[in-house]
């Protein structure tokens, strides 16, 4: 199998909430789309998509070549899948369902084109296990919703999934400006995913207890911790925390109330009227705003933040090379 195939035609399986969102992520990056869905009305919600996420695309730069005219859509997955180099899949989260769709189109395609998933969580060991041909070119390369803007994209391969392809998918998305992680590992929720679990698991408790109002707790993180969080992780902050002491000087001072706290941490039962609780005190901190206007808001300040973290890699890639 070649490692050096250039990576230039895409096909998006599934035109959901995160294939429509990859759809215009890889359009902006100049490569050509093919994309199928089963939905009737599949196609102009797909079109629609891409159209309004584009000027955001064009402000945060687009790629030579980069077209709206590059997106195809079929119903017919044998016809999606021609001709193509990489396949993301982004169909439903269903062991059984993406099961049989590996094995139709490890049929479909030849050994040398990488199949990856959006999943946020099966394993590609398990979603492999029934690929009998070339099982080693399907990957998982998770996004982060939404995929055109936010740039992690989690990779991990199953039991049978080769390093190559691991290797050569990683390559892939750094190529076109995404922030690969790799996993070593598998893990159900992969990491980013169980970092939201963990996190959300407390966030709902504290609320469900009525310690802490919904629009309260969602300040104390997006104008404390998470203000940090989009700039450097967990590992790295907590470095800073210990001042010129570093990582070392923060766990012996931070360590020991921290692991107390541990002991304290909420575990709630999802049940219904726990969810109810949760639906109630979120509908009071949304008011009168809609989905429409929430993502809007989100949006705009998520590319502004984006577009500073690019001017400062830019900044430090030319102070290096002006260095060398
Ligand atoms: N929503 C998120 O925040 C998020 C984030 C990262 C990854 N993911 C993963 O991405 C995948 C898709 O999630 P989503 O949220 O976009 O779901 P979704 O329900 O919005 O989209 C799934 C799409 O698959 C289509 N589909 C169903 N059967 C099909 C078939 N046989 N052929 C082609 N298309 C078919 C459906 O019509 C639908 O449009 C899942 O594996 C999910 O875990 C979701």
């Amino acid at each position: 199998m070649s490692n050096s195939k250039p990576i230039r035609r895409i096909a998006v399986i599934g035109t959901g909430v995160i294939g429509a969102s990859w759809a215009a992520q890889y359009l902006a990056k100049g490569l050509e789309v093919i994309a199928t869905d089963i939905a009737p009305d599949a196609e102009a919600t797909l079109q629609k998509f891409v159209k309004s996420a584009w000027p955001a695309l064009e402000r945060l730069g687009l790629s030579p070549g980069a077209s709206l005219t590059n997106l195809k859509f079929t119903a017919d997955l044998a016809e999606a899948v021609v001709g193509v180099d990489l396949v993301q899949e982004n169909g439903p989260e269903r062991l059984d369902f993406k099961q049989k769709l590996y094995k139709q189109l490890d049929e479909l395609l030849p050994p040398d084109v990488i199949i990856a998933s959006s999943s946020s969580g099966i394993k590609m060991s398990d979603i492999q296990s029934g690929v009998t041909s070339h099982p080693e070119r399907c990957v998982i390369g998770h996004p982060f919703n939404p995929p055109h803007l936010i740039p992690l994209v989690e990779v991990v391969g199953g039991v049978k999934t080769s390093e190559a392809i691991v290797q050569r998918a990683i390559a892939f998305y750094k190529s076109i400006g995404k922030k690969a992680v790799r996993l070593n590992k598998e893990m159900p929720g992969h990491v980013a995913n169980r970092l939201q679990a963990a996190l959300a698991r407390e966030v709902y408790y504290l609320v469900a207890e009525d310690v802490v109002s919904a629009a309260d707790v969602d300040d104390a993180l997006s104008w404390g911790p998470g203000l940090r969080w989009g700039i450097m992780g967990n590992m790295m902050l907590n470095h800073l925390a210990g001042g010129t002491g570093g990582i070392e000087q923060a766990l012996r001072g931070l360590g020991g109330p921290m692991a107390a706290w541990w002991k304290t941490l909420g575990s709630p039962e999802m049940t219904p009227e726990f969810q109810h609780k949760l639906i109630d005190r979120v509908q009071a901190e949304v008011g009168s705003r809609t989905i429409d206007e929430l993502e809007a808001e989100r949006d705009e300040l998520l590319i502004g933040l984006l577009e500073l973290r690019n001017k400062r890699l830019e900044t430090a890639t030319s102070q290096k090379v002006a260095a060398e």
